[in-house]
């Protein structure tokens, strides 16, 4: 058990900066910190040192295989980290950075502990969007090796107070910087034979890269979550076999190999219903029904349009549907809150999957574990 420090940096400016020369002071000697980013906490330590990088692992209980990554507060950190970077990447970066999308590169040998590539060749590189994420690794004086900062399985942490209730006492200090804006993760992507590779759906839509490297490349959703059309074929699996399987269809194809995890799961049963909004608010009703039926604990996650419509115990509000940024900025806080409630079955509406929505479906998805009923 290690005691775990609360900083933060919106009290007073002089505390503010106090605080983060402490969390900065403990990053640099080894420990780990979680940190605010623009998307959602992240767990930081050394990305240098496998003794901060292993700490990492063990408080999240994360697989070894998973790799993460890598922080840093400056464009031009990026050579320290990887080889070599292409146009399309450089592109990228000009246009995104600092902001939510990652960017998986050819590795430098020895440029970060091993344990942060999982033994790939490749390293995953970001400079987040926020001020408090930048100063903190520019303080520390290294690149972060920074997973979000939830027990492995859990929703993701957009606040402090969420980063405590799963590792209090497993890291050596939190830096509050109040809620996470964007609220679900970064766009991973790989560039490869002048194709952009959408590893993971995040804060950068797919959109949005289309537009910015225009005709002279593909974007290419790669994440194995549109293969939720296999949802139906699969049922009955194992989450995590489930996803294997979908991962092997695309044998050719980078993979991120976090997307192989259940994840962002609360703890009841959830299920995702998806199609058109006047059907889907009245099967979500009835599947919400059914289950109050069978004396269970019973919980809807619903878009504001639609909250006043649901006859159940617990309505959660989940953003707006004419504006999905919200909805992905509230989805992982209301996850938790299912799991406070105790609710043992979930109901969750679908978002249409353009811009954001895509990432957002990739996460109502996950946490559904493949329960998907298409209205
Ligand atoms: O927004 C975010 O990206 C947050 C904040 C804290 O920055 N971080 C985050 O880290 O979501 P994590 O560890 O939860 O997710 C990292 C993802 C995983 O899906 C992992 O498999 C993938 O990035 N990844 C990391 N290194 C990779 C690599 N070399 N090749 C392919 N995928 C990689
Ligand atoms: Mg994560």
């Amino acid at each position: 058990m290690t005691t775990t420090q609360y900083w933060t940096a919106s009290t007073t400016a002089e505390r503010g900066e106090a605080d983060l020369k402490e969390a900065a002071a403990a990053l640099a000697a080894g420990g780990v910190v979680a940190f605010p980013t623009e998307t959602v906490y992240g767990l930081g330590g050394d990305a240098r040192s496998t003794e901060a990088v292993g700490k990492i692992f063990a408080a999240k209980g994360r697989p070894s295989d998973n790799p993460l990554i890598v922080h840093i507060a400056d464009v031009a950190d990026v050579e320290s980290l990887c080889e070599s970077a292409g146009e399309i990447e450089r592109t990228l970066m000009r246009l995104f950075w600092p902001g939510p999308l990652t960017l998986v590169l050819p590795v430098k040998q020895g440029a970060v502990s091993p344990l942060v590539t999982a033994g790939l060749d490749t390293v995953a590189v970001r400079l987040p969007d926020h001020p408090l994420a930048r100063d903190l690794i520019a303080a520390a004086g290294c690149p972060l090796a920074a997973p979000s900062a939830n027990r492995s399985g859990r929703p993701s942490p957009t606040e402090a107070r969420h980063v405590l209730e799963d590792l209090n006492g497993r890291i050596d200090g939190v830096l509050d910087g109040g809620a996470a804006g964007v609220g679900v993760e970064s766009t991973v992507v790989r560039v490869l034979d002048g194709i952009v590779h959408v590893l993971r759906p995040g804060g950068v839509t797919a959109e949005q890269l289309q537009a910015a490297i225009g005709d002279s490349a593909e974007v290419k959703r790669n994440d194995g979550a549109e293969a939720a059309s296999l949802v139906d074929d699969l049922a009955g699996e194992p989450a995590e076999e489930r996803a294997s399987q979908v991962l092997r269809q695309g044998a050719e194809a980078p993979r991120s190999p976090g997307v192989k995890y259940a994840h962002y799961a609360p703890r009841g049963e959830m299920l995702l219903v998806t199609g058109d909004p006047e059907r889907m608010v009245a099967a979500a009703q009835r599947a919400a029904d059914e289950a109050r039926r069978e004396g269970r604990r019973v919980g809807v996650l619903a878009c504001a349009e639609h909250e006043a419509r649901y006859r159940a115990e617990h309505v959660l509000r989940v953003g707006s549907r004419a504006e999905p940024a919200t909805a992905a900025r509230a989805l992982y806080a209301a996850l938790r809150r299912c799991d406070e409630l105790e609710l043992d079955y979930i109901v969750a509406e679908g978002f249409p999957e353009a811009g954001i929505g895509a990432a957002l479906m990739n996460r109502l998805r996950k946490a559904a574990g493949g329960r998907e009923l298409r209205v």
